[in-house]
């Protein structure tokens, strides 16, 4: 908490330096826990200037994602607002689940600087090195369970809009969640739940965004179809805002949805680049080819196969081939 205060402080005037006695006068502890502090920030990686007499000045921040700077920049009303930050975990997800159990409140976040067992759809792994963003939002819509796919697609089109409004990139969105820039996938959602007859009790959305990491670090096999905010802008992005501002969008459009989940749908339909194309669908067991028309009430693919007969999928991975 100290340590939150003296770092807003060196923040606050950049250009100048502060010295030892005022910042322990202005956060009313002694000047030797300021310099505990100070060497508390340099080792989280802040580079700070210290010159005798004179006194403290940052010079650099690193992107480590910081609770209180979360907390000090988020906008939204609950999405967030119970915040578990890690240096690592298995998966978000698994974490998330768990403490939804435990009644955790609607909107809680579970994020982590990486994951060791990050979890993919259709039973694959989320490879998950530092730099990209990790995270998992517990949601307890009071819904039927056949319509829990639909969250998955408000969440993509909530991660589409960040990145659009955000970093004014083009990303669209493959059935049923990948959210693309060009052909590439920046980022992946998956959602867990857990239901009583009927109805959800809880479900976890987790969104893997890939911002900062370095892409040589993936399998050539995997990197070819992946690409990361730092590629497409050329620059590396400061996390903290980017995932501020995807949980203000993640609670806008989950408010949406609440209120008409049509409105979702649509703005789905806008976004996606699925719907027209010919498409070859990959499930656990089988793989299916046909014309992509549209998506069902549930979320479901819609495809007319070569044999004229119409299927709704569930699940799976697509390839998509232009209607040519
Ligand atoms: C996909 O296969 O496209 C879905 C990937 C989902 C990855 C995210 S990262 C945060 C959360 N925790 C996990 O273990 N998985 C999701």
């Amino acid at each position: 908490m100290y340590k939150d205060k003296i770092l807003r402080l060196l923040r606050s005037s950049p250009a100048d330096f502060l010295s030892g006695e005022e910042l322990a006068r202005k956060t009313g502890i002694s000047r030797t826990m300021v310099w505990k502090h100070i060497k508390s920030l340099e080792q989280e990686g802040f580079g700070i200037e210290a010159v005798p007499s004179q006194g403290y000045r940052i010079l650099s921040e690193p992107d480590t994602l910081r609770k209180s700077d979360i907390l000090q920049g988020l906008r939204t009303k609950f999405m967030g607002r119970t915040l578990h930050l890690h240096p690592a975990v298995a998966s978000t997800n698994t974490l998330a689940m768990e403490m939804a159990s435990l009644s955790s409140p609607e909107g809680s976040v579970v994020i982590a600087e990486t994951q060791t067992a990050g979890k993919g759809r259709i039973g694959r792994t989320w490879i998950s090195p530092k730099g990209n963003l990790y995270f998992s939002v517990v949601l307890k819509p009071n819904m039927q369970l056949q319509k829990a796919p639909l969250l998955t697609l408000m969440g993509a089109v909530a991660v589409a809009s960040t990145v659009r409004t955000m970093l004014a990139q083009q990303a669209v969105i493959k059935w049923p969640n990948d959210v693309l820039i060009g052909q590439k996938k920046i980022s992946g959602l998956l959602t867990e739940m857990s239901a009583e007859q009927d109805r959800i009790k809880y479900i976890v959305l987790g969104i893997g965004l890939n911002v900062n990491m370095d892409l040589v670090a993936l399998p050539s096999d995997v990197r070819r179809n992946i690409t990361t905010v730092a590629a497409e802008t050329g620059k590396n992005i400061r996390r903290t805002p980017l995932l501020c501002q995807l949980l203000l969008d993640l609670e806008h459009w989950y408010r949406v949805f609440l209120e008409d989940e049509e409105l979702v749908l649509s703005e789905w339909k806008k976004l996606n680049v699925t719907i027209g194309n010919r498409v070859t669908v990959r499930g656990l067991n089988d793989t299916l080819e046909g014309l992509a028309q549209g998506i069902d009430r549930e979320g479901r693919l819609i495809i007319t196969l070569d044999d004229g007969s119409v299927v709704h999928v569930a699940s799976g991975d697509v390839t998509l081939k232009p209607v040519s």
